[in-house]
């Protein structure tokens, strides 16, 4: 299966095996690449019907095994230690997605203002943990974002 670079590179930050969390998920791109050659457990959501039915389509066609939630960010999933990963939102909504007490790992890529997504991430107890520029028509920083131990 053939992603496109911005989405190999959020891809690439995911160690083998990982359980993760696509938020946001569209297409279902994401998930299935996941699934299929990392051997990750997936949880595929968005808050559209239509993008999580074009998701489940495609998990169908390509005949992967991931799970669905239809909802606004995080509502009503159960965290435990899923790598979250939201791409393809501006920081405004990430933020509010975030906006809880939350330990898990992080995988961002941010339409927009990295500044602040970077700042107001930092102030919650992250740390970067790595980093990666993709370029794609225009240029995407990747961000994997781990919790300091208190
Ligand atoms: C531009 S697409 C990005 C798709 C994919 N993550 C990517 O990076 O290519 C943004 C997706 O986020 C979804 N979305 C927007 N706000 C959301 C929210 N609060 N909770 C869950 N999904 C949301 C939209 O419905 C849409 O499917």
């Amino acid at each position: 299966m053939k992603l496109s670079k911005r989405l190999k590179a959020i891809c690439d930050l995911v160690p083998e095996g990982s359980n993760i969390i696509d938020i946001g998920t569209d297409h279902g791109y994401v998930p299935i690449y996941l699934n299929l050659v990392k051997n990750c457990k997936c949880l595929a959501t968005d808050i559209s019907l239509k993008s999580l039915e074009k998701a489940k389509n495609n998990s169908e066609r390509i005949k992967t095994n991931i799970s669905f939630c239809l909802t606004d960010g995080l509502n009503n999933i159960k965290l435990d230690n899923q790598i979250l990963i939201i791409s393809g939102m501006g920081t405004t909504t990430i933020l509010k997605i975030l906006d809880m007490s939350l330990n898990n790992d992080l995988i961002i890529s941010t339409n927009n203002d990295v500044l602040t997504l970077k700042e107001k991430l930092l102030l919650k107890g992250y740390y970067i943990y790595k980093e990666v520029l993709v370029e794609e028509h225009k240029k995407y920083k990747i961000i994997y974002f781990k919790k300091h131990s208190n």
